[in-house]
Protein backbone atom coordinates (compact mmCIF):
# COMPACT_ATOMS: atom_id res chain seq x y z
CA UNK A 1 0.00 0.00 0.00
CA UNK A 2 1.28 3.63 -0.79
CA UNK A 3 -0.17 7.07 0.38
CA UNK A 4 0.94 10.41 -0.54
CA UNK A 5 2.61 13.19 1.50
CA UNK A 6 1.01 16.29 0.18
CA UNK A 7 2.45 19.71 2.53
CA UNK A 8 0.19 22.30 1.74
CA UNK A 9 1.00 26.34 0.45
CA UNK A 10 2.66 25.96 -3.13
CA UNK A 11 0.83 27.75 -5.87
CA UNK A 12 0.92 25.70 -8.83
CA UNK A 13 2.46 27.49 -12.10
CA UNK A 14 3.49 25.71 -15.39
CA UNK A 15 2.14 23.41 -18.05
CA UNK A 16 0.98 20.13 -17.99
CA UNK A 17 -0.16 17.58 -20.99
CA UNK A 18 -3.58 15.91 -20.90
CA UNK A 19 -3.14 12.45 -21.81
CA UNK A 20 -6.24 10.34 -23.49
CA UNK A 21 -9.57 9.36 -21.66
CA UNK A 22 -9.11 6.50 -18.95
CA UNK A 23 -12.87 6.54 -19.93
CA UNK A 24 -12.04 6.05 -23.48
CA UNK A 25 -9.13 3.79 -23.76
CA UNK A 26 -10.69 0.93 -21.90
CA UNK A 27 -13.98 0.65 -23.73
CA UNK A 28 -11.92 1.16 -27.52
CA UNK A 29 -9.46 -1.78 -26.44
CA UNK A 30 -12.81 -3.76 -26.15
CA UNK A 31 -14.27 -3.11 -29.23
CA UNK A 32 -10.76 -4.27 -30.82
CA UNK A 33 -12.00 -7.65 -29.75
CA UNK A 34 -15.28 -6.95 -32.75
CA UNK A 35 -12.65 -7.49 -35.91
CA UNK A 36 -10.18 -9.83 -36.09
CA UNK A 37 -6.13 -8.69 -36.27
CA UNK A 38 -4.16 -6.20 -34.94
CA UNK A 39 -5.74 -2.97 -33.91
CA UNK A 40 -3.68 -0.06 -32.98
CA UNK A 41 -4.78 2.61 -30.23
CA UNK A 42 -2.30 5.14 -29.63
CA UNK A 43 -2.54 8.63 -26.87
CA UNK A 44 -2.82 5.61 -24.02
CA UNK A 45 -2.94 6.83 -20.62
CA UNK A 46 -0.21 5.25 -19.01
CA UNK A 47 -2.51 3.92 -16.17
CA UNK A 48 -3.69 1.19 -13.90
CA UNK A 49 -6.50 0.24 -15.62
CA UNK A 50 -5.29 -0.21 -19.47
CA UNK A 51 -2.57 -2.97 -17.94
CA UNK A 52 -5.90 -4.42 -16.25
CA UNK A 53 -7.77 -4.33 -19.44
CA UNK A 54 -4.67 -5.70 -21.07
CA UNK A 55 -4.52 -8.80 -19.00
CA UNK A 56 -8.59 -9.38 -19.91
CA UNK A 57 -8.12 -9.30 -23.30
CA UNK A 58 -4.71 -11.75 -23.11
CA UNK A 59 -7.40 -13.75 -21.13
CA UNK A 60 -10.08 -14.13 -23.67
CA UNK A 61 -7.22 -14.79 -26.46
CA UNK A 62 -5.93 -11.49 -27.51
CA UNK A 63 -2.35 -10.82 -28.07
CA UNK A 64 -1.78 -7.73 -26.48
CA UNK A 65 1.62 -5.18 -26.58
CA UNK A 66 1.19 -2.51 -24.82
CA UNK A 67 4.23 0.05 -24.96
CA UNK A 68 3.65 2.92 -21.93
CA UNK A 69 6.19 5.22 -22.84
CA UNK A 70 5.15 5.35 -26.13
CA UNK A 71 1.36 5.33 -25.44
CA UNK A 72 0.29 2.95 -27.56
CA UNK A 73 -1.13 -0.37 -27.44
CA UNK A 74 -1.00 -2.66 -30.30
CA UNK A 75 -4.35 -5.83 -29.95
CA UNK A 76 -4.18 -8.67 -32.30
CA UNK A 77 -7.23 -10.34 -31.99
CA UNK A 78 -7.78 -14.15 -32.83
CA UNK A 79 -10.78 -15.27 -35.28
CA UNK A 80 -12.21 -17.13 -32.26
CA UNK A 81 -12.15 -15.17 -29.02
CA UNK A 82 -12.83 -16.76 -25.42
CA UNK A 83 -15.62 -15.49 -23.50
CA UNK A 84 -15.12 -15.47 -20.31
CA UNK A 85 -14.12 -12.14 -17.85
CA UNK A 86 -12.91 -13.39 -14.67
CA UNK A 87 -14.09 -11.96 -11.53
CA UNK A 88 -10.05 -11.29 -10.43
CA UNK A 89 -10.35 -8.69 -13.25
CA UNK A 90 -13.44 -7.80 -13.16
CA UNK A 91 -13.60 -7.16 -9.30
CA UNK A 92 -10.71 -4.86 -9.50
CA UNK A 93 -12.12 -2.90 -12.41
CA UNK A 94 -15.89 -2.23 -13.51
CA UNK A 95 -15.22 -1.27 -16.42
CA UNK A 96 -14.28 -4.75 -17.58
CA UNK A 97 -18.46 -4.85 -18.71
CA UNK A 98 -17.48 -2.97 -21.59
CA UNK A 99 -16.56 -6.99 -23.14
CA UNK A 100 -20.02 -7.81 -22.76
CA UNK A 101 -21.75 -6.34 -25.92
CA UNK A 102 -18.31 -7.06 -28.09
CA UNK A 103 -17.90 -10.93 -26.81
CA UNK A 104 -22.16 -11.38 -27.51
CA UNK A 105 -21.67 -10.05 -30.50
CA UNK A 106 -18.21 -11.93 -31.67
CA UNK A 107 -18.96 -15.47 -29.81
CA UNK A 108 -22.32 -15.78 -29.36
CA UNK A 109 -21.69 -16.45 -25.75
CA UNK A 110 -20.11 -14.07 -22.44
CA UNK A 111 -19.66 -15.08 -18.99
CA UNK A 112 -19.07 -12.16 -17.38
CA UNK A 113 -18.20 -12.17 -13.74
CA UNK A 114 -20.88 -9.50 -11.68
CA UNK A 115 -18.69 -6.49 -11.44
CA UNK A 116 -17.95 -4.52 -7.61
CA UNK A 117 -16.08 -2.06 -8.92
CA UNK A 118 -15.59 1.09 -6.80
CA UNK A 119 -17.27 2.38 -4.25
CA UNK A 120 -19.50 5.11 -5.27
CA UNK A 121 -22.79 3.42 -5.63
CA UNK A 122 -24.79 0.28 -6.39
CA UNK A 123 -24.02 1.26 -10.15
CA UNK A 124 -26.46 -1.33 -11.66
CA UNK A 125 -26.99 -3.31 -14.98
CA UNK A 126 -30.18 -3.72 -15.52
CA UNK A 127 -30.23 -1.17 -18.68
CA UNK A 128 -27.26 -3.34 -20.40
CA UNK A 129 -29.34 -5.88 -19.80
CA UNK A 130 -32.64 -5.22 -20.90
CA UNK A 131 -31.13 -3.67 -24.36
CA UNK A 132 -29.24 -7.01 -25.39
CA UNK A 133 -32.21 -9.18 -24.35
CA UNK A 134 -33.85 -6.62 -27.52
CA UNK A 135 -31.76 -7.39 -29.34
CA UNK A 136 -32.13 -11.41 -29.00
CA UNK A 137 -29.85 -12.50 -26.15
CA UNK A 138 -30.65 -14.74 -23.43
CA UNK A 139 -29.15 -14.27 -19.64
CA UNK A 140 -29.02 -15.91 -16.77
CA UNK A 141 -26.53 -15.97 -13.37
CA UNK A 142 -24.69 -18.60 -12.17
CA UNK A 143 -21.95 -18.66 -9.65
CA UNK A 144 -21.39 -14.52 -9.53
CA UNK A 145 -21.44 -14.75 -13.24
CA UNK A 146 -23.37 -13.12 -15.34
CA UNK A 147 -23.97 -15.72 -19.02
CA UNK A 148 -25.60 -13.95 -21.87
CA UNK A 149 -26.33 -16.49 -25.34
CA UNK A 150 -27.32 -15.49 -28.67
CA UNK A 151 -25.60 -17.62 -30.90
CA UNK A 152 -28.01 -17.09 -33.44
CA UNK A 153 -26.20 -13.80 -33.87
CA UNK A 154 -28.34 -10.68 -32.32
CA UNK A 155 -30.62 -9.01 -34.41
CA UNK A 156 -31.63 -5.10 -34.31
CA UNK A 157 -33.95 -3.64 -31.83
CA UNK A 158 -35.71 -0.02 -30.59
CA UNK A 159 -34.14 0.44 -27.10
CA UNK A 160 -35.04 3.21 -25.18
CA UNK A 161 -32.70 3.79 -21.74
CA UNK A 162 -34.32 5.06 -19.26
CA UNK A 163 -31.40 7.16 -18.68
CA UNK A 164 -28.49 8.22 -20.35
CA UNK A 165 -25.75 5.30 -19.37
CA UNK A 166 -22.19 5.65 -20.26
CA UNK A 167 -21.83 1.74 -20.08
CA UNK A 168 -25.23 0.57 -21.42
CA UNK A 169 -24.98 2.70 -24.42
CA UNK A 170 -21.63 1.93 -25.01
CA UNK A 171 -22.30 -2.05 -24.71
CA UNK A 172 -25.31 -1.48 -26.87
CA UNK A 173 -23.86 0.31 -29.83
CA UNK A 174 -20.76 -2.43 -29.89
CA UNK A 175 -23.08 -5.01 -29.92
CA UNK A 176 -25.13 -3.22 -32.58
CA UNK A 177 -22.63 -2.82 -35.03
CA UNK A 178 -22.58 -6.72 -35.75
CA UNK A 179 -26.23 -7.27 -34.98
CA UNK A 180 -28.80 -7.91 -38.22
CA UNK A 181 -30.46 -5.45 -39.31
CA UNK A 182 -31.01 -1.42 -37.50
CA UNK A 183 -30.78 -0.92 -34.34
CA UNK A 184 -32.12 2.83 -32.62
CA UNK A 185 -31.37 3.32 -28.78
CA UNK A 186 -32.96 6.45 -27.81
CA UNK A 187 -32.13 8.45 -24.93
CA UNK A 188 -28.45 7.44 -25.70
CA UNK A 189 -24.99 9.07 -23.60
CA UNK A 190 -23.64 11.63 -25.67
CA UNK A 191 -20.26 11.99 -23.29
CA UNK A 192 -17.29 12.79 -25.91
CA UNK A 193 -15.60 9.13 -25.02
CA UNK A 194 -18.80 7.75 -26.66
CA UNK A 195 -18.38 10.22 -29.88
CA UNK A 196 -14.72 8.48 -29.57
CA UNK A 197 -16.07 4.97 -29.71
CA UNK A 198 -18.29 5.50 -32.66
CA UNK A 199 -15.73 6.99 -34.43
CA UNK A 200 -13.23 4.27 -34.20
CA UNK A 201 -16.12 2.01 -34.66
CA UNK A 202 -16.76 4.26 -38.20
CA UNK A 203 -13.91 3.60 -38.69
CA UNK A 204 -14.10 -0.27 -39.05
CA UNK A 205 -16.44 -0.14 -41.06
CA UNK A 206 -19.52 0.31 -38.80
CA UNK A 207 -22.31 2.12 -40.05
CA UNK A 208 -23.27 4.51 -37.10
CA UNK A 209 -25.86 7.90 -37.34
CA UNK A 210 -26.84 10.50 -35.02
CA UNK A 211 -23.37 10.53 -33.39
CA UNK A 212 -22.92 13.26 -30.85
CA UNK A 213 -26.75 13.05 -30.42
CA UNK A 214 -29.34 11.37 -28.17
CA UNK A 215 -30.68 9.08 -30.56
CA UNK A 216 -27.84 6.60 -32.60
CA UNK A 217 -28.82 4.50 -35.25
CA UNK A 218 -26.80 1.42 -36.02
CA UNK A 219 -26.91 -0.34 -39.01
CA UNK A 220 -25.16 -3.72 -38.01
CA UNK A 221 -22.69 -5.23 -41.14
CA UNK A 222 -21.52 -8.43 -41.18
CA UNK A 223 -17.85 -7.60 -40.16
CA UNK A 224 -15.78 -5.20 -39.21
CA UNK A 225 -11.78 -4.63 -40.40
CA UNK A 226 -9.28 -3.51 -37.47
CA UNK A 227 -8.05 -0.05 -37.40
CA UNK A 228 -5.22 2.98 -35.89
CA UNK A 229 -7.08 5.27 -33.61
CA UNK A 230 -5.95 7.86 -31.29
CA UNK A 231 -7.99 8.17 -27.96
CA UNK A 232 -9.73 11.57 -26.95
CA UNK A 233 -8.08 13.55 -24.51
CA UNK A 234 -9.05 13.09 -21.26
CA UNK A 235 -11.67 15.88 -20.03
CA UNK A 236 -11.64 15.02 -16.64
CA UNK A 237 -7.76 15.29 -16.24
CA UNK A 238 -7.92 18.39 -17.86
CA UNK A 239 -10.83 19.48 -15.42
CA UNK A 240 -8.67 18.31 -12.35
CA UNK A 241 -5.49 20.72 -13.68
CA UNK A 242 -7.84 23.40 -14.03
CA UNK A 243 -9.29 22.77 -10.60
CA UNK A 244 -5.85 22.79 -9.17
CA UNK A 245 -5.01 26.15 -10.57
CA UNK A 246 -7.80 27.19 -9.13
CA UNK A 247 -7.54 25.95 -5.84
CA UNK A 248 -4.04 27.11 -5.44
CA UNK A 249 -4.51 30.17 -6.58
CA UNK A 250 -2.28 29.50 -9.57
CA UNK A 251 -1.42 29.57 -13.44
CA UNK A 252 -1.68 26.14 -15.35
CA UNK A 253 -1.47 25.79 -19.22
CA UNK A 254 -3.05 22.75 -19.69
CA UNK A 255 -2.03 21.54 -23.47
CA UNK A 256 -3.70 18.43 -25.66
CA UNK A 257 -6.93 19.46 -23.79
CA UNK A 258 -10.63 20.83 -25.71
CA UNK A 259 -12.33 23.33 -23.44
CA UNK A 260 -15.67 22.42 -25.88
CA UNK A 261 -15.64 19.54 -23.58
CA UNK A 262 -15.59 21.15 -20.55
CA UNK A 263 -17.82 23.97 -20.71
CA UNK A 264 -20.07 23.74 -17.89
CA UNK A 265 -16.87 23.13 -15.65
CA UNK A 266 -14.60 26.13 -16.58
CA UNK A 267 -17.86 28.55 -16.62
CA UNK A 268 -18.15 27.49 -12.92
CA UNK A 269 -14.26 28.38 -12.70
CA UNK A 270 -14.93 31.69 -14.38
CA UNK A 271 -17.58 32.21 -11.63
CA UNK A 272 -15.34 31.40 -8.96
CA UNK A 273 -13.24 33.87 -10.29
CA UNK A 274 -10.74 32.51 -12.55
CA UNK A 275 -9.47 33.29 -16.03
CA UNK A 276 -9.49 31.18 -18.67
CA UNK A 277 -7.59 31.42 -21.89
CA UNK A 278 -7.11 29.13 -24.77
CA UNK A 279 -4.01 28.73 -26.33
CA UNK A 280 -2.85 27.14 -29.57
CA UNK A 281 -2.28 24.17 -27.63
CA UNK A 282 -5.36 23.35 -25.29
CA UNK A 283 -5.83 26.45 -22.73
CA UNK A 284 -4.43 28.05 -19.50
CA UNK A 285 -6.27 28.61 -16.16
CA UNK A 286 -5.01 31.38 -13.84
CA UNK A 287 -6.75 32.28 -10.08
CA UNK A 288 -5.81 35.60 -8.57
CA UNK A 289 -7.39 35.65 -5.53
CA UNK A 290 -9.27 33.53 -3.11
CA UNK A 291 -11.93 31.45 -5.07
CA UNK A 292 -15.64 32.35 -4.60
CA UNK A 293 -17.83 29.64 -3.85
CA UNK A 294 -20.21 28.15 -7.10
CA UNK A 295 -23.34 25.90 -7.08
CA UNK A 296 -22.82 23.04 -8.91
CA UNK A 297 -25.48 19.80 -10.43
CA UNK A 298 -24.19 16.87 -11.86
CA UNK A 299 -25.71 15.71 -15.00
CA UNK A 300 -25.12 13.46 -17.67
CA UNK A 301 -23.14 15.01 -20.61
CA UNK A 302 -23.32 18.16 -21.54
CA UNK A 303 -23.62 18.69 -17.95
CA UNK A 304 -21.41 19.10 -15.19
CA UNK A 305 -19.33 15.82 -14.88
CA UNK A 306 -19.81 13.31 -11.56
CA UNK A 307 -15.85 12.92 -12.04
CA UNK A 308 -14.90 16.80 -11.11
CA UNK A 309 -17.33 16.95 -8.51
CA UNK A 310 -15.48 16.25 -5.33
CA UNK A 311 -12.79 18.43 -7.01
CA UNK A 312 -14.94 21.34 -6.81
CA UNK A 313 -16.67 20.50 -3.34
CA UNK A 314 -13.01 20.88 -2.53
CA UNK A 315 -12.48 24.11 -4.14
CA UNK A 316 -15.62 25.53 -2.70
CA UNK A 317 -14.31 24.06 0.81
CA UNK A 318 -11.76 26.67 1.06
CA UNK A 319 -13.64 29.31 -1.10
CA UNK A 320 -15.30 32.35 0.31
CA UNK A 321 -19.21 32.44 0.97
CA UNK A 322 -21.28 28.73 0.78
CA UNK A 323 -22.29 26.59 -1.60
CA UNK A 324 -24.62 23.48 -2.46
CA UNK A 325 -23.38 20.73 -4.49
CA UNK A 326 -26.29 18.17 -5.86
CA UNK A 327 -25.22 14.66 -7.19
CA UNK A 328 -27.27 12.99 -9.26
CA UNK A 329 -25.20 9.90 -10.62
CA UNK A 330 -23.74 7.98 -8.32
CA UNK A 331 -25.41 8.27 -4.28
CA UNK A 332 -21.85 7.27 -2.68
CA UNK A 333 -20.02 9.42 -3.84
CA UNK A 334 -20.18 11.86 -0.50
CA UNK A 335 -18.35 9.55 1.30
CA UNK A 336 -15.37 11.35 0.35
CA UNK A 337 -16.79 14.66 2.39
CA UNK A 338 -16.24 12.51 5.26
CA UNK A 339 -12.65 12.65 4.72
CA UNK A 340 -12.79 16.37 3.68
CA UNK A 341 -13.91 17.06 6.89
CA UNK A 342 -11.15 15.67 8.48
CA UNK A 343 -9.21 18.39 6.93
CA UNK A 344 -11.13 20.57 8.94
CA UNK A 345 -13.54 21.39 5.76
CA UNK A 346 -17.36 22.45 6.90
CA UNK A 347 -19.44 20.25 4.72
CA UNK A 348 -22.78 18.50 5.37
CA UNK A 349 -24.53 16.29 3.60
CA UNK A 350 -28.35 15.28 3.34
CA UNK A 351 -29.36 13.18 0.27
CA UNK A 352 -27.85 14.43 -2.76
CA UNK A 353 -27.16 17.62 -2.06
CA UNK A 354 -23.88 18.74 -0.20
CA UNK A 355 -23.62 22.38 1.31
CA UNK A 356 -19.97 23.67 1.68
CA UNK A 357 -19.48 26.71 4.11
CA UNK A 358 -15.73 27.87 2.75
CA UNK A 359 -13.58 28.17 5.10
CA UNK A 360 -10.12 30.41 4.81
CA UNK A 361 -7.96 27.66 5.72
CA UNK A 362 -7.68 23.64 5.86
CA UNK A 363 -4.97 21.69 8.41
CA UNK A 364 -3.40 18.73 6.83
CA UNK A 365 -4.05 15.55 8.59
CA UNK A 366 -4.49 11.32 7.38
CA UNK A 367 -7.35 10.79 5.09
CA UNK A 368 -7.86 7.89 2.47
CA UNK A 369 -9.09 8.46 -1.13
CA UNK A 370 -12.35 6.27 -1.30
CA UNK A 371 -12.07 6.36 -5.23
CA UNK A 372 -10.06 8.10 -7.92
CA UNK A 373 -11.95 11.76 -8.23
CA UNK A 374 -12.30 11.27 -4.08
CA UNK A 375 -8.05 10.93 -4.16
CA UNK A 376 -7.67 13.99 -6.32
CA UNK A 377 -10.35 16.07 -4.33
CA UNK A 378 -8.31 14.89 -1.41
CA UNK A 379 -4.84 15.96 -2.72
CA UNK A 380 -5.98 19.47 -3.96
CA UNK A 381 -7.30 20.05 -0.45
CA UNK A 382 -3.98 18.81 1.25
CA UNK A 383 -2.25 21.53 -1.81
CA UNK A 384 -3.83 24.45 0.12
CA UNK A 385 -4.06 22.61 4.37
CA UNK A 386 -1.88 24.06 6.58
CA UNK A 387 0.83 21.05 7.02
CA UNK A 388 1.32 17.80 5.37
CA UNK A 389 -1.92 15.60 4.36
CA UNK A 390 -1.38 12.08 4.61
CA UNK A 391 -3.63 10.14 1.56
CA UNK A 392 -3.82 6.95 1.93
CA UNK A 393 -5.03 4.12 -0.51
CA UNK A 394 -3.19 6.46 -3.50
CA UNK A 395 -4.34 3.01 -6.12
CA UNK A 396 -7.26 4.63 -6.69
CA UNK A 397 -5.84 7.85 -7.68
CA UNK A 398 -3.29 5.38 -10.11
CA UNK A 399 -6.33 4.26 -11.85
CA UNK A 400 -7.11 7.37 -13.43
CA UNK A 401 -4.11 10.02 -13.24
CA UNK A 402 -0.45 9.21 -15.34
CA UNK A 403 2.91 9.93 -13.71
CA UNK A 404 0.54 12.41 -10.98
CA UNK A 405 3.42 13.04 -8.67
CA UNK A 406 5.70 14.19 -11.05
CA UNK A 407 3.14 16.57 -13.09
CA UNK A 408 2.18 18.09 -9.52
CA UNK A 409 5.89 18.23 -8.22
CA UNK A 410 6.77 19.60 -12.11
CA UNK A 411 4.27 22.41 -11.12
CA UNK A 412 5.96 23.52 -7.95
CA UNK A 413 3.73 21.02 -5.52
CA UNK A 414 5.32 19.61 -2.95
CA UNK A 415 4.08 15.54 -2.52
CA UNK A 416 6.03 12.46 -2.09
CA UNK A 417 4.91 8.98 -2.62
CA UNK A 418 6.18 6.82 0.29
CA UNK A 419 4.86 3.10 1.42
CA UNK A 420 2.41 3.69 3.47
CA UNK A 421 3.40 0.63 6.05
CA UNK A 422 7.15 2.68 6.86
CA UNK A 423 4.50 5.51 8.08
CA UNK A 424 4.11 5.64 12.11
CA UNK A 425 1.20 4.90 13.07
CA UNK A 426 -1.02 8.29 13.61
N1 LIG B 1 -27.09 2.63 -13.96
C1 LIG B 1 -28.13 1.77 -13.71
N2 LIG B 1 -28.34 0.73 -14.58
C2 LIG B 1 -27.56 0.53 -15.67
C3 LIG B 1 -26.49 1.41 -15.91
C4 LIG B 1 -26.28 2.46 -15.04
O1 LIG B 1 -28.85 1.92 -12.74
O2 LIG B 1 -27.83 -0.43 -16.42
C5 LIG B 1 -26.86 3.75 -13.02
C6 LIG B 1 -25.58 3.55 -12.25
O3 LIG B 1 -25.82 2.76 -11.11
C7 LIG B 1 -25.18 4.96 -11.91
C8 LIG B 1 -25.69 5.78 -13.10
O4 LIG B 1 -26.64 4.95 -13.74
O5 LIG B 1 -25.81 5.40 -10.77
C9 LIG B 1 -24.61 6.21 -14.08
O6 LIG B 1 -24.03 5.09 -14.67
P1 LIG B 1 -23.33 5.09 -16.11
O7 LIG B 1 -23.66 3.78 -16.75
O8 LIG B 1 -23.70 6.33 -16.87
O9 LIG B 1 -21.82 5.17 -15.74
P2 LIG B 1 -20.70 4.09 -15.95
O10 LIG B 1 -20.64 3.64 -17.36
O11 LIG B 1 -20.78 3.06 -14.88
C10 LIG B 1 -18.90 5.88 -16.62
C11 LIG B 1 -17.51 6.22 -16.15
C12 LIG B 1 -17.58 6.89 -14.79
C13 LIG B 1 -18.43 8.14 -14.91
C14 LIG B 1 -19.81 7.78 -15.46
C15 LIG B 1 -20.71 8.98 -15.70
C16 LIG B 1 -16.12 4.53 -17.15
C17 LIG B 1 -15.22 3.36 -16.96
N3 LIG B 1 -16.71 5.02 -16.07
O12 LIG B 1 -19.42 4.96 -15.65
O13 LIG B 1 -16.24 7.26 -14.46
O14 LIG B 1 -18.56 8.74 -13.65
O15 LIG B 1 -19.69 7.07 -16.72
O16 LIG B 1 -20.10 9.89 -16.54
O17 LIG B 1 -16.28 5.01 -18.25
C18 LIG B 1 -14.45 7.77 -13.03
O18 LIG B 1 -13.73 7.84 -14.04
O19 LIG B 1 -14.09 8.19 -11.91
C19 LIG B 1 -15.79 7.19 -13.17
C20 LIG B 1 -16.46 6.71 -12.14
Amino acid sequence: MEAFLVTGGNRLEGSVEVPGAKNSVLKLMAAALLAQGKTTITHVPEILDVEIMAELLRRLGADVVYRPLEGELVIDVPEVVGHKADYDLVRRMRASIAVLGPLIARAGVADVALPGGDAIGSRGLDMHIEGLQRMGAEFGSEHGFLIAHAEGGLHGAQIWLDFPSVGATENLVMAAVLAKGTTVIDNAAREPEIVDLCHMLGKMGAHIEGVGSSTLTIHGVESLQPTTHATVADRIVAGTWATMAAITMGDIAIDYAATEHLEIALDKLITAGATVEQTGRGFRVRMERRPKAVDIVTLPYPGFPTDLQPQFIALNAVADGVSMVTENLFEARFRFVNELSRLGANVRTDGHHAFIKGRKRLSGAPVEATDVRAGAGLVMAGLVAEGVTTVLDVHHIDRGYARFTDLLTGLGGKIERVDADALAPA
